[in-house]
């Protein structure tokens, strides 16, 4: 359509639609060619993105990139000390390992918070910090309930998803708990024990 009191408009900016609704009408001013290419571009990139990551067996997840570098710093961590023993003194002398510590802080963060706060003042599970315990007499004990669990798997077992060495430094870290103040502990349960023996001089195994 011509004509009108649009015509003006029109002729400065280039071509105007041949259609007009209650006397609105359009501009032709199609999207760039560039623009169009990008458009398509990230439809066809989507469709392989999708395929590749969710169906197919190449694609990898942010879980596999955290295993796969989790695994290699626990070689570097690990890697100086092989297969810690799992005896008294071991556990004992690991309680002042900086290094160790800060790992079995994380790990504990990552697997027994949910029940025993990241402060280990309990929750489903029992207070870590008090000086009462159910299943535990001596330090090696910690170890023992952490690999094979307690009450029926109400505490879990955790042998087959953390490493003897893990479990040897959390046992470690968990009796570092004890005698700290939680922000909110659970009262105690089980019976008190004696305190932890002294870790043996350095070097001693
Ligand atoms: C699903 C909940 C849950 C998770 C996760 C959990 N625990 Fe427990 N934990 C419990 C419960 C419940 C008990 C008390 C068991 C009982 O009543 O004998 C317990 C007991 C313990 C005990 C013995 C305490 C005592 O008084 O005898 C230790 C040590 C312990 N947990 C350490 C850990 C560590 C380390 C982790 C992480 C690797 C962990 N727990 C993860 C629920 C949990």
């Amino acid at each position: 359509m011509s004509g009108g009191k649009h015509d003006a408009i029109a002729a400065d900016s280039g071509p105007v639609t041949d259609h007009e609704y209650d006397g609105i009408r359009e501009y032709d001013n199609p999207t760039p060619g560039w623009w169009k290419w990008v458009f398509g571009a990230s439809i066809v990139f989507s469709v392989l993105y999708a395929v590749f990551f969710h169906a197919s067996v190449y694609g990898w997840t942010v879980q596999d990139v955290w295993a796969r570098q989790q695994t290699a710093y626990y070689k570097q961590v690990f890697g100086a000390v092989g297969e810690l023993k799992t005896d008294e003194g071991t556990i004992l002398s690991q309680m002042s390992n900086p290094e160790f510590m800060d790992v079995a802080r994380a790990t504990f963060v990552a697997n027994c918070a949910a029940c025993h706060k990241r402060d280990g003042g309990g929750d489903v599970g029992v207070n870590l910090c008090d000086d009462s315990y159910k299943n535990v007499e001596k330090v090696e004990d910690l170890f023992k309930v952490i690999t094979d669990g307690a009450a029926n798997g109400a505490m879990p077992s955790w042998k087959t998803r953390l490493s003897s060495n893990e479990r040897v430094i959390l046992a470690a870290y968990v009796a570092s708990l004890r005698g700290t103040t939680p922000a909110a502990g659970k009262v105690a349960e089980g019976k008190v024990i004696a305190p932890w023996p002294k870790a043996p001089a350095p070097g001693a195994k």
